[in-house]
């Protein structure tokens, strides 16, 4: 990657200009980081994994008709991809209540919601991600209300698509964060990596935490825990057409 023109180098990925003017190059390092980046490690793998996790499921979504920034694999841990001008807006979507939501509402870890919450977040490390809603959004000139709407709504559609596919993996889609940006046609499309970097994942049965909450708190290596969502989602999706190891 040493030739390419480096556009920008964030905590976990680096994109480097594409082949052609609307296209980039994602690297997936193996830096992890937490809490804004003030808890940081290189892990070894890390970013290979998230590569395929990612990969796979950009597939899935496309082929389920989700439009995504995914073009093709470039190598074992650099993805092709459409140009984004990324809305600096984070879009969460819970389904069990975990993380920085059990600050803000009167629920114990673990609670089942009756239906999905969407939450906004500012994207800005020097803010600390701020939750926002959409009148600060449109207020802002983050993004219009009308594609607001419109990625309210996809976003939602890949909560029940993730949720099913997890499910037949074994694994419970507690919550995730998803980024969109405009390509050069104007389209929205879903960006960024879907990974367990960026979701909170447990095992349906024995309630074993499969994603970066293991390294936030310190409980031990995230390379195991993140294998086996990805061996779990090669079975269910017959990919196995770039194993680990
Ligand atoms: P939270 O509970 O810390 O607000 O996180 C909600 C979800 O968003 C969780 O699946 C982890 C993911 N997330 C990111 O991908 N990046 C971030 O910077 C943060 C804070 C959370
Ligand atoms: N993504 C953020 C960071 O890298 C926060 C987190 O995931 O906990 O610091």
């Amino acid at each position: 990657m040493s030739d390419l023109t480096l556009i920008y180098e964030g905590k976990a990925k680096t994109l480097y200009q594409g082949p052609a003017s609307d296209e980039i190059f994602i690297y997936f390092k193996d830096d992890t980081t937490a809490f804004n980046g003030e808890k940081k490690e290189i892990i070894t793998q890390k970013g290979e994994i998230n590569f395929q996790i990612s990969r796979l499921i950009f597939k899935y979504l496309e082929k389920n008709g989700v439009k995504t920034h995914y073009l093709k694999p470039v190598d074992e841990r650099t993805i092709l991809a459409k140009k984004l001008d990324i809305i600096p807006v984070e879009f969460v979507i819970r389904n069990i209540a975990a993380g920085s939501v059990l600050k803000r509402i009167p629920v114990k870890q673990g609670f089942e919601f009756k239906s999905p919450i969407i939450e906004y977040f500012y994207k800005s490390d020097e803010m600390g991600d701020p939750m926002i809603n959409p009148y600060h959004i449109e207020a802002c000139n983050l993004c219009s209300m009308e594609n607001l709407m419109t990625i309210t709504e996809k976003t939602f559609r890949v909560n029940h698509l993730l949720k099913s596919l997890f499910d037949k993996c074994g694994i419970i889609l507690v919550d995730f964060k998803l980024e969109f940006g405009i390509d050069s046609q104007n389209n929205i499309m879903l960006g960024d990596e879907i990974s367990p970097d960026s979701c909170r994942l447990w095992d349906k049965v024995t309630k074993e935490v499969l994603d970066k909450d293991v390294f936030r708190k310190g409980n031990g290596n995230i390379v195991d825990k993140y294998k086996k969502v990805l061996e779990r989602l090669q079975e269910e999706l017959n990919d196995k057409s770039q194993s680990l190891c």
